[in-house]
């Protein structure tokens, strides 16, 4: 007999209180934070769903692994253990750890960009499209069409254009392309098996090394078991590595699938001269190869978070749980980025609130209302995240307006979600008081994090 109910398949041994704010405290705690979810205090967030990363819960055997840590400067058996763990996976010969996700961007794109050269991805994640621009290089996005339509079901909406990446290829200086499993600023959305195969067919008849940003590698493996044809019976584990199989190299946040509050790496497949090359700024500005910036204990997590990441009932777990929250918007006509992605639900605030001006920044006044209405932290993707657009100053870069509510791992219950249901309800039935947002103050990069606003 098989149940239908999905479960955590965990049970929950420490806990930390979160506390509850009444709305006029949060109108005052908005305010003081300059309009801004990133200026909160964390301690006055009931549901934190600003993002999916460094947020989760770590597992018993990932705390006693911290006990095995080697805090050695040189050669720590912590670094051997990351090292085989990450080998096992990409398959890559050379492991740099780092201490973020971002860090391994800088690395690499320090050693293989300079200016005027352009850079294809399926869609960039802000800090990667930030590291692109800061080496004078041209990030494009080149999803899907179907990418592009919050609405459109589609089970592969992360996938790259090809004939787009085929068209860049033959007219522009390119030293690499990247894709993004899953997409993370397209909707969380994942890229099929075939997909990089041919982008990598591509890239290898121009010369052009592919690289994976694959801080959700895992999750992106799960859709292609359950979507793609003849993946099926193949283990998350295989799945993976032959995902890996297909590029030159990779950099990882491992803050999302590593299962680990901290943590990242670049890997390289076989260009001994590019590793050597990033192993010397590794050394320059992260710390020494054996631990780039990260604790021995860091290390240790990350070599079992790896691992528990591609267990079958926890994907199982996570995937389902992303949608049980998707069907409920849906089925209250919320509309979101269909179908649900793998970390987190994103909704199409410019379809949810017509009455806002993108230039009025829709998807950021909608975290501002899940927050004084029900203390729910999310983040927004639009306007204000993907800055100006240089074509267009008027009108910002982002195309989608987009609020996303990430899950972080294995750290909510259903319950929670169903709070967090309940408030989307709520802030769905009084959209039309929503007022949009305007900037006070922002700096030029990465604006989001630190600017102030003011409702218009
Ligand atoms: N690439 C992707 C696809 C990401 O989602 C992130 C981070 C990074 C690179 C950078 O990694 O934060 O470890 O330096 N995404 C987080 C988020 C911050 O909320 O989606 P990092």
């Amino acid at each position: 007999m098989k149940f239908k109910t999905i479960i955590e398949p965990f049970r929950i041994k420490t806990v930390q209180p979160i506390r509850q704010t009444t709305r006029e405290e949060r109108e005052r705690l908005l305010q003081k934070a300059h309009y801004n979810v990133f200026l909160l205090k964390a301690d006055d967030v009931l549901i934190d769903l600003l993002t999916d990363s460094g947020t989760g819960a770590m597992s018993a055997q990932q705390w006693s692994g911290m006990m095995l840590g080697d805090e050695s400067y040189a050669g720590a058996s912590s670094f051997y253990k990351f090292e085989a763990a990450v080998k096992k996976i990409t398959g890559f010969e050379h492991v740099l750890p780092c201490h973020q996700g971002r860090a391994a961007e800088r690395i690499l794109f320090g050693c293989m960009l300079k200016p005027g050269d352009v850079v294809p991805n399926n869609t960039h994640f802000d800090t990667t499209r930030a590291h692109v621009e800061y080496r004078g290089a041209k990030a494009l996005d080149i999803p899907i069409p179907e990418g592009r339509d919050p609405a459109l079901i589609h089970p592969f909406k992360g996938n790259m254009d090809l004939q787009a990446l085929e068209k860049i290829l033959q007219g522009k200086q390119v030293p690499l392309v990247v894709i993004t499993v899953t997409n993370n600023s397209n909707g969380g959305q994942p890229v099929s098996m075939a997909n990089i195969r041919q982008a990598s067919e591509i890239c290898h008849r121009y010369n052009v090394p592919l690289i994976l940003d694959c801080a959700r590698f895992a999750e992106n493996a799960w859709f292609i078991k359950i979507r793609e044809d003849g993946y099926a019976n193949k283990t998350p584990l295989e799945i993976a590595q032959e995902m890996f199989q297909y590029a030159d190299g990779a950099c990882m946040s491992a803050k999302k699938d590593g299962m680990a509050n901290i943590g990242g790496f670049l890997a390289i497949k076989d260009d001994d001269k590019l590793a050597k090359q990033c192993k010397d700024v590794l050394i320059l500005t992260e710390g020494f190869s054996t631990y780039g910036g990260l604790a021995g204990y860091d290390l240790e997590a990350l070599a079992v978070g790896l691992q528990e990441v591609l267990h079958e009932d926890y994907l199982e777990y996570r995937i389902r749980s992303v949608a049980y929250l998707g069907e409920k918007l849906t089925e209250c006509g919320i509309p979101i980025v269909q179908p649900p992605g793998g970390h987190a639900i994103y909704i199409d605030a410019k379809a949810m609130l017509p009455h806002i001006p993108s230039n009025q920044f829709p998807a950021w006044a909608l975290t501002l209302a899940l927050y004084v209405e029900g203390g729910v932290r999310s983040v927004e993707l639009g306007g204000m995240m993907f800055g100006k657009n240089d074509a267009n100053p008027a009108e910002p870069n982002s195309a989608m307006e987009l609020v996303r509510l990430a899950f972080p791992r294995r750290t909510y219950t259903q319950s929670h979600i169903d709070y967090v249901s309940e408030v989307l309800y709520h802030v769905n039935s009084i959209k039309d008081t929503i007022r949009g947002v305007k900037i006070v103050e922002a700096p030029a990069v990465l604006p989001h994090f630190s600017a102030k606003m003011a409702p218009v």
